[in-house]
């Protein structure tokens, strides 16, 4: 019942995205300022969609499901709109019609946009690796800032084009913007040092079993074992030791989308439990 809801609900927030981002080019695209107008309120939807995913949904399913919405945007614009204006130019021009230039300019904004949309869905598609992203707790700025790098980049290779053929100046800001973006994030995300300093030296099962009843043994215990892996005895818990401390310390992939709401400290005292040769007593 659970699962069926959220695939709903996922499903509903793809089709809500791509009407109001649809809305967002029918009105203002044509425009006077109609590119600028629409790009800067596409980013503000895109910003607001990212937030809203992050807050229904865990942080994992949140940051696939925003790939999944800009790439759904992306296959979309190609089938409703560069495609169908196409088609419609090349009707035109085999009938000798005059052929009304609105049919090329809606479809080059919409591959512009698809242009940018690119590098996003990479990141956003394959963040499932990189946990340290999508755990955060600000883990929707995290994704935006990524993004917004992925588009500065992306516009940096599109002016490096015009710049060969001499359209524009070297666009070297953009790639620096993206770049030095990158860097702001992989120094505020670098490892705290001061949780795992904040845990005892040596921690054995004692210290650990109360965590780990409280944590795991609903999905790792008696009555349910997860990936036949139990945790609810000190040999047990020892045999899978090596597996533990790579899902909960290394990959932080486990308790499943933290639900039973492992804090930092706690993790580090798996860490130094493992560290310790993983002691039974
Ligand atoms: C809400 C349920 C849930 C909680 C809580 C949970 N797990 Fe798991 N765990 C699972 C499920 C489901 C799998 C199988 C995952 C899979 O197949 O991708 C799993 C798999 C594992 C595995 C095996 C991974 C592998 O691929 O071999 C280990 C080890 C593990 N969990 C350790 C823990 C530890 C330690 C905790 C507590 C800190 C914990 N889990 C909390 C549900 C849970």
């Amino acid at each position: 019942m659970v699962a069926r809801r959220c695939h709903c609900r996922a499903l509903v927030f793809l089709v809500a995205f791509w009407f109001a981002y649809d809305a967002i080019c029918r009105t203002l695209g044509q425009s006077e300022n109609g590119d600028a107008k629409v790009g800067a309120l596409v980013l503000v939807l895109v910003c607001i969609a990212s937030y809203a995913a992050t807050q229904m949904f865990a942080g994992r399913a949140a940051f696939l499901l925003v790939g999944a919405m800009l790439a759904t945007a992306m296959s979309a614009n190609v089938f409703f709109w560069i495609i169908p204006g196409q088609r419609t130019m090349v009707a035109d021009m085999k009938a000798g019609r005059p052929v009304d230039p609105i049919h090329g300019q809606r479809g080059k904004q919409r591959s512009v946009h698809n242009t940018y949309f690119t590098l996003p869905v990479l990141f956003a598609m394959l963040s499932n690796h990189y946990s340290f992203t999508y755990t955060h707790p600000q883990n929707w700025l995290i994704l935006i800032a990524i993004m917004f790098a992925g588009a500065a980049i992306r516009q940096f290779f599109v002016m490096r084009h015009g710049h060969k053929l001499g359209r524009n100046p070297h666009p070297w800001k953009y790639a620096a913007v993206g770049v030095v973006l990158l860097l702001g994030l992989i120094v505020w995300l670098r490892p705290a040092p001061s949780t795992a300093a904040a845990a005892p030296a040596t921690v054995g099962y004692a210290e650990l079993k109360p965590v780990i009843e409280q944590r795991c043994v609903m999905c790792h215990g008696e009555a349910l074992a997860s990936r036949n892996v139990r945790l609810d005895s000190p040999e047990e818990l020892k045999r899978h030791a090596q597996s533990v401390y790579q899902q909960v310390v290394v990959g932080k992939l486990m308790p499943i989308n933290n639900a039973t709401g492992l804090t930092e400290d706690e993790r580090a005292l798996f860490a130094r439990w493992f560290e310790a040769g993983s002691p039974t007593n």
